[in-house]
Protein backbone atom coordinates (compact mmCIF):
# COMPACT_ATOMS: atom_id res chain seq x y z
CA UNK A 1 0.00 0.00 0.00
CA UNK A 2 1.56 3.12 -1.15
CA UNK A 3 2.41 5.56 2.05
CA UNK A 4 -0.10 8.23 3.30
CA UNK A 5 0.89 12.03 3.67
CA UNK A 6 0.07 13.78 6.59
CA UNK A 7 0.15 17.53 7.28
CA UNK A 8 0.32 19.00 11.24
CA UNK A 9 -0.12 22.48 11.05
CA UNK A 10 1.13 23.57 14.20
CA UNK A 11 3.67 21.68 16.61
CA UNK A 12 1.79 19.21 19.01
CA UNK A 13 2.82 16.46 21.66
CA UNK A 14 5.76 15.06 20.93
CA UNK A 15 3.72 11.68 21.61
CA UNK A 16 0.88 12.35 19.45
CA UNK A 17 3.23 13.26 16.49
CA UNK A 18 5.38 9.75 17.19
CA UNK A 19 1.62 7.97 16.64
CA UNK A 20 1.31 9.48 13.31
CA UNK A 21 4.67 8.99 12.04
CA UNK A 22 4.55 5.18 12.91
CA UNK A 23 1.58 5.21 10.10
CA UNK A 24 2.83 7.63 7.74
CA UNK A 25 5.03 10.65 6.39
CA UNK A 26 4.73 13.40 8.23
CA UNK A 27 5.08 17.03 8.04
CA UNK A 28 5.47 19.26 10.75
CA UNK A 29 4.77 23.07 10.14
CA UNK A 30 7.64 24.25 12.13
CA UNK A 31 6.37 27.84 12.73
CA UNK A 32 4.58 29.70 15.99
CA UNK A 33 2.39 31.31 13.81
CA UNK A 34 0.42 29.44 11.40
CA UNK A 35 0.52 28.90 7.69
CA UNK A 36 -1.29 31.11 5.81
CA UNK A 37 -4.21 30.42 3.75
CA UNK A 38 -1.94 30.23 0.56
CA UNK A 39 0.92 28.06 2.55
CA UNK A 40 -1.67 25.89 4.06
CA UNK A 41 -2.96 25.39 0.15
CA UNK A 42 0.35 24.54 -0.57
CA UNK A 43 0.91 21.86 2.17
CA UNK A 44 -2.65 20.56 1.39
CA UNK A 45 -1.41 19.52 -2.69
CA UNK A 46 0.19 16.20 -1.67
CA UNK A 47 -1.21 15.14 1.77
CA UNK A 48 -4.32 12.58 2.74
CA UNK A 49 -4.67 14.19 5.51
CA UNK A 50 -4.24 16.97 8.06
CA UNK A 51 -4.29 18.07 11.75
CA UNK A 52 -5.51 21.72 12.46
CA UNK A 53 -6.49 23.85 14.77
CA UNK A 54 -9.01 26.86 15.12
CA UNK A 55 -6.27 28.97 13.01
CA UNK A 56 -6.35 27.37 10.10
CA UNK A 57 -9.63 27.69 7.50
CA UNK A 58 -10.40 24.60 6.46
CA UNK A 59 -12.81 26.33 3.46
CA UNK A 60 -13.89 24.97 -0.08
CA UNK A 61 -10.50 26.74 -1.51
CA UNK A 62 -8.13 24.66 0.91
CA UNK A 63 -10.17 21.54 -0.17
CA UNK A 64 -10.10 22.49 -3.71
CA UNK A 65 -6.09 22.33 -3.00
CA UNK A 66 -6.36 19.11 -2.01
CA UNK A 67 -7.51 16.66 -4.39
CA UNK A 68 -6.15 13.88 -2.15
CA UNK A 69 -7.44 14.38 1.07
CA UNK A 70 -9.51 11.75 3.32
CA UNK A 71 -9.52 13.49 6.49
CA UNK A 72 -9.32 16.65 8.61
CA UNK A 73 -8.77 16.08 12.31
CA UNK A 74 -9.53 19.05 14.27
CA UNK A 75 -7.41 19.52 17.51
CA UNK A 76 -10.22 21.21 19.25
CA UNK A 77 -14.67 20.49 19.58
CA UNK A 78 -15.19 24.14 17.83
CA UNK A 79 -15.18 23.47 14.07
CA UNK A 80 -16.51 26.90 12.60
CA UNK A 81 -12.85 26.80 10.90
CA UNK A 82 -13.92 24.18 9.00
CA UNK A 83 -16.20 23.46 6.42
CA UNK A 84 -17.84 20.58 7.45
CA UNK A 85 -20.95 20.20 4.76
CA UNK A 86 -18.23 20.93 2.62
CA UNK A 87 -15.82 18.10 3.84
CA UNK A 88 -19.23 15.62 4.21
CA UNK A 89 -20.29 16.39 0.52
CA UNK A 90 -16.38 15.57 -0.61
CA UNK A 91 -16.28 12.11 1.70
CA UNK A 92 -13.92 13.75 3.64
CA UNK A 93 -14.31 12.63 7.40
CA UNK A 94 -13.72 15.62 10.03
CA UNK A 95 -12.55 14.64 13.53
CA UNK A 96 -12.53 16.71 16.37
CA UNK A 97 -12.18 16.92 20.54
CA UNK A 98 -14.73 16.49 22.38
CA UNK A 99 -14.79 15.57 25.82
CA UNK A 100 -10.86 15.58 26.62
CA UNK A 101 -11.38 19.25 27.05
CA UNK A 102 -14.42 19.80 29.13
CA UNK A 103 -13.20 20.07 32.38
CA UNK A 104 -10.49 21.67 31.89
CA UNK A 105 -12.24 24.85 30.10
CA UNK A 106 -15.13 24.62 32.97
CA UNK A 107 -13.28 25.24 34.96
CA UNK A 108 -11.33 28.36 33.22
CA UNK A 109 -15.33 29.64 32.98
CA UNK A 110 -15.15 29.64 36.92
CA UNK A 111 -11.57 31.02 37.55
CA UNK A 112 -12.97 33.90 34.93
CA UNK A 113 -16.32 34.29 36.32
CA UNK A 114 -14.12 34.60 39.97
CA UNK A 115 -11.74 36.77 38.92
CA UNK A 116 -14.32 39.01 36.97
CA UNK A 117 -16.61 38.98 40.36
CA UNK A 118 -13.81 39.69 42.68
CA UNK A 119 -11.83 41.78 40.91
CA UNK A 120 -8.52 40.26 41.03
CA UNK A 121 -7.37 41.44 37.63
CA UNK A 122 -7.84 45.00 38.28
CA UNK A 123 -6.96 44.65 42.07
CA UNK A 124 -3.59 42.72 40.73
CA UNK A 125 -2.96 45.74 38.33
CA UNK A 126 -3.42 48.46 41.04
CA UNK A 127 -0.65 46.83 43.82
CA UNK A 128 1.46 46.64 40.84
CA UNK A 129 1.37 49.93 39.91
CA UNK A 130 2.30 51.15 43.33
CA UNK A 131 -1.55 52.41 44.26
CA UNK A 132 -1.82 50.58 47.31
CA UNK A 133 -1.24 53.15 49.59
CA UNK A 134 -4.49 52.62 51.91
CA UNK A 135 -4.16 49.27 53.61
CA UNK A 136 -8.28 48.58 53.91
CA UNK A 137 -11.08 50.37 53.64
CA UNK A 138 -14.53 49.03 54.47
CA UNK A 139 -15.88 51.24 51.47
CA UNK A 140 -13.24 49.81 48.95
CA UNK A 141 -12.57 47.30 46.34
CA UNK A 142 -16.20 45.64 46.49
CA UNK A 143 -17.35 42.70 44.35
CA UNK A 144 -20.03 40.67 43.61
CA UNK A 145 -21.38 37.21 45.75
CA UNK A 146 -20.56 34.23 44.16
CA UNK A 147 -22.11 32.22 46.02
CA UNK A 148 -25.78 31.75 46.21
CA UNK A 149 -26.02 33.55 43.00
CA UNK A 150 -27.64 32.59 39.68
CA UNK A 151 -25.97 31.85 36.96
CA UNK A 152 -27.25 31.01 33.09
CA UNK A 153 -25.61 28.71 31.19
CA UNK A 154 -26.59 29.03 27.88
CA UNK A 155 -25.71 26.14 25.58
CA UNK A 156 -25.49 22.98 27.52
CA UNK A 157 -22.58 20.68 26.22
CA UNK A 158 -20.24 18.97 27.94
CA UNK A 159 -18.55 22.00 28.76
CA UNK A 160 -21.70 23.61 30.02
CA UNK A 161 -22.33 20.57 32.11
CA UNK A 162 -19.23 20.92 33.98
CA UNK A 163 -19.46 24.33 34.19
CA UNK A 164 -22.82 23.49 36.03
CA UNK A 165 -21.47 20.93 38.05
CA UNK A 166 -18.61 23.44 39.37
CA UNK A 167 -21.65 25.69 40.43
CA UNK A 168 -23.43 23.51 42.61
CA UNK A 169 -20.01 23.87 45.26
CA UNK A 170 -21.04 27.45 45.05
CA UNK A 171 -24.87 26.81 45.82
CA UNK A 172 -26.01 29.13 42.76
CA UNK A 173 -29.02 28.62 41.45
CA UNK A 174 -28.65 27.11 37.59
CA UNK A 175 -30.70 28.35 34.86
CA UNK A 176 -29.79 26.94 31.32
CA UNK A 177 -31.17 27.79 27.93
CA UNK A 178 -29.96 24.85 25.03
CA UNK A 179 -31.20 24.25 21.75
CA UNK A 180 -32.53 20.60 22.94
CA UNK A 181 -34.12 20.52 27.04
CA UNK A 182 -32.71 17.55 29.16
CA UNK A 183 -35.70 16.61 31.48
CA UNK A 184 -33.07 14.19 32.85
CA UNK A 185 -29.67 16.62 33.63
CA UNK A 186 -32.50 19.29 35.16
CA UNK A 187 -33.44 16.83 37.72
CA UNK A 188 -29.69 15.53 38.46
CA UNK A 189 -28.06 18.69 38.79
CA UNK A 190 -30.89 20.99 39.51
CA UNK A 191 -31.01 23.02 36.57
CA UNK A 192 -34.34 25.27 35.45
CA UNK A 193 -34.76 25.42 31.77
CA UNK A 194 -35.32 28.98 30.82
CA UNK A 195 -35.98 31.28 27.21
CA UNK A 196 -33.08 33.37 26.52
CA UNK A 197 -34.74 36.62 27.54
CA UNK A 198 -35.76 35.21 31.07
CA UNK A 199 -31.97 33.66 31.49
CA UNK A 200 -30.55 36.98 30.48
CA UNK A 201 -32.98 39.18 33.32
CA UNK A 202 -32.40 37.09 35.91
CA UNK A 203 -28.79 35.44 36.11
CA UNK A 204 -26.51 37.51 37.73
CA UNK A 205 -23.42 35.77 36.07
CA UNK A 206 -24.35 34.38 32.07
CA UNK A 207 -21.89 32.26 30.86
CA UNK A 208 -22.01 31.34 27.01
CA UNK A 209 -20.65 27.90 25.66
CA UNK A 210 -22.86 27.34 22.51
CA UNK A 211 -20.62 26.89 19.31
CA UNK A 212 -20.09 29.38 16.66
CA UNK A 213 -22.73 28.95 13.91
CA UNK A 214 -24.42 31.37 11.77
CA UNK A 215 -27.47 31.43 13.95
CA UNK A 216 -25.19 32.25 16.87
CA UNK A 217 -22.78 34.91 15.32
CA UNK A 218 -23.46 38.04 17.57
CA UNK A 219 -26.07 35.72 19.88
CA UNK A 220 -25.46 38.36 22.52
CA UNK A 221 -25.64 41.94 21.11
CA UNK A 222 -26.91 45.26 21.96
CA UNK A 223 -30.81 43.93 22.48
CA UNK A 224 -29.55 41.21 24.91
CA UNK A 225 -27.10 43.64 26.95
CA UNK A 226 -29.60 45.52 27.74
CA UNK A 227 -31.74 42.75 29.19
CA UNK A 228 -29.33 41.80 31.59
CA UNK A 229 -29.28 43.10 35.09
CA UNK A 230 -27.12 46.30 35.87
CA UNK A 231 -24.81 43.95 38.36
CA UNK A 232 -24.99 41.17 35.88
CA UNK A 233 -21.29 39.74 34.54
CA UNK A 234 -21.14 37.98 31.13
CA UNK A 235 -18.41 35.14 30.53
CA UNK A 236 -17.55 34.31 27.27
CA UNK A 237 -15.31 31.05 26.45
CA UNK A 238 -16.95 29.95 23.36
CA UNK A 239 -16.18 32.03 20.59
CA UNK A 240 -15.39 35.44 19.82
CA UNK A 241 -18.00 36.49 17.39
CA UNK A 242 -21.10 34.99 19.67
CA UNK A 243 -20.89 38.38 21.22
CA UNK A 244 -21.03 41.50 19.37
CA UNK A 245 -18.20 43.14 21.06
CA UNK A 246 -19.14 47.00 20.17
CA UNK A 247 -22.13 46.87 21.53
CA UNK A 248 -20.13 45.24 24.81
CA UNK A 249 -17.58 47.97 25.02
CA UNK A 250 -20.81 50.48 25.56
CA UNK A 251 -22.48 48.28 27.64
CA UNK A 252 -19.31 48.17 29.90
CA UNK A 253 -18.25 51.57 29.26
CA UNK A 254 -22.17 52.75 29.93
CA UNK A 255 -22.68 50.51 32.94
CA UNK A 256 -25.66 48.78 31.44
CA UNK A 257 -23.67 45.47 32.79
CA UNK A 258 -21.36 45.08 35.51
CA UNK A 259 -18.56 43.52 33.82
CA UNK A 260 -17.13 40.84 31.42
CA UNK A 261 -14.92 38.10 31.12
CA UNK A 262 -13.79 36.17 27.72
CA UNK A 263 -11.36 33.91 26.66
CA UNK A 264 -12.22 34.96 23.41
CA UNK A 265 -12.14 37.69 21.13
CA UNK A 266 -13.66 38.94 17.33
CA UNK A 267 -10.95 38.99 15.57
CA UNK A 268 -8.46 36.80 17.62
CA UNK A 269 -5.45 37.90 18.52
CA UNK A 270 -7.51 41.15 19.91
CA UNK A 271 -5.98 44.56 18.23
CA UNK A 272 -3.78 45.93 21.20
CA UNK A 273 -5.77 49.23 20.27
CA UNK A 274 -9.13 47.53 21.09
CA UNK A 275 -11.21 49.97 23.22
CA UNK A 276 -12.01 47.30 25.17
CA UNK A 277 -8.48 46.67 26.56
CA UNK A 278 -8.92 50.23 28.19
CA UNK A 279 -11.66 48.91 30.43
CA UNK A 280 -10.93 47.99 34.45
CA UNK A 281 -14.56 45.94 34.43
CA UNK A 282 -13.09 43.47 32.13
CA UNK A 283 -11.25 40.12 32.33
CA UNK A 284 -9.56 38.95 29.20
CA UNK A 285 -7.63 35.76 28.68
CA UNK A 286 -6.00 34.54 25.36
CA UNK A 287 -7.73 31.74 24.69
CA UNK A 288 -6.70 29.26 26.93
CA UNK A 289 -9.72 27.43 28.03
CA UNK A 290 -8.59 23.83 27.47
CA UNK A 291 -4.72 24.98 28.09
CA UNK A 292 -3.53 22.54 30.94
CA UNK A 293 -0.55 20.14 29.96
CA UNK A 294 -2.87 17.13 31.24
CA UNK A 295 -5.94 18.10 28.54
CA UNK A 296 -3.60 19.55 25.77
CA UNK A 297 -2.25 16.24 26.11
CA UNK A 298 -5.27 14.29 25.82
CA UNK A 299 -6.31 16.51 23.16
CA UNK A 300 -3.68 16.14 20.99
CA UNK A 301 -3.45 12.13 21.15
CA UNK A 302 -7.44 12.47 20.62
CA UNK A 303 -6.67 14.32 17.51
CA UNK A 304 -3.84 12.11 16.37
CA UNK A 305 -5.91 8.58 17.20
CA UNK A 306 -8.63 10.35 14.83
CA UNK A 307 -6.16 11.12 12.14
CA UNK A 308 -4.69 7.37 12.37
CA UNK A 309 -8.36 5.66 12.66
CA UNK A 310 -8.90 7.61 9.24
CA UNK A 311 -6.17 6.84 7.52
CA UNK A 312 -6.37 2.81 8.75
CA UNK A 313 -10.37 3.08 7.69
CA UNK A 314 -11.31 2.52 10.59
CA UNK A 315 -14.05 4.28 12.46
CA UNK A 316 -12.92 7.74 13.86
CA UNK A 317 -13.47 8.16 17.76
CA UNK A 318 -15.19 11.74 17.75
CA UNK A 319 -16.37 12.45 14.17
CA UNK A 320 -18.50 15.41 13.13
CA UNK A 321 -19.87 13.79 10.62
CA UNK A 322 -20.37 10.52 10.94
CA UNK A 323 -23.69 10.54 8.41
CA UNK A 324 -20.41 9.99 5.97
CA UNK A 325 -20.21 5.96 7.50
CA UNK A 326 -24.17 5.66 6.58
CA UNK A 327 -23.83 6.52 3.20
CA UNK A 328 -24.67 3.92 0.66
CA UNK A 329 -22.14 3.15 -2.12
CA UNK A 330 -19.39 6.02 -0.80
CA UNK A 331 -16.42 4.77 1.07
CA UNK A 332 -15.58 7.36 3.88
CA UNK A 333 -12.53 9.15 3.52
CA UNK A 334 -12.17 8.01 -0.35
CA UNK A 335 -11.91 12.22 -0.82
CA UNK A 336 -13.50 12.13 -4.06
CA UNK A 337 -15.41 15.41 -4.92
CA UNK A 338 -19.38 14.44 -5.81
CA UNK A 339 -20.50 16.91 -8.15
C1 LIG B 1 -11.04 25.36 21.54
O1 LIG B 1 -11.25 26.51 21.35
C2 LIG B 1 -11.92 24.29 21.17
O2 LIG B 1 -12.91 24.50 20.43
O3 LIG B 1 -11.67 23.15 21.61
Amino acid sequence: MATSHVFVTRQIFPEALDMIAKEAELEVWPDEYPPTPEQLRKKLASVDAVLTTVMDRMDRAAMDAAPRLKIISQLAVGLDNVDVAEATRRGILVGHTPGVLAKATADLTFALLMAAARRVSEGDRWVRNGQWQLAFHPMRWLGMDVHDATLGIVGLGQIGLEVAKRARGFDMTLLYHSRTRSPQVENQYGLKYAELPALLATSDFVSLHVPLTPQTRHYIGQRELRMMKPNAILINVSRGPVVDSKALYTALSEGWIRGAALDVTDPEPILADDPLLKLDNLVITPHVGSATVASRRATCLLAARNLVAGLKGQRLESCANPELYQTRGSQPGSGTAQE
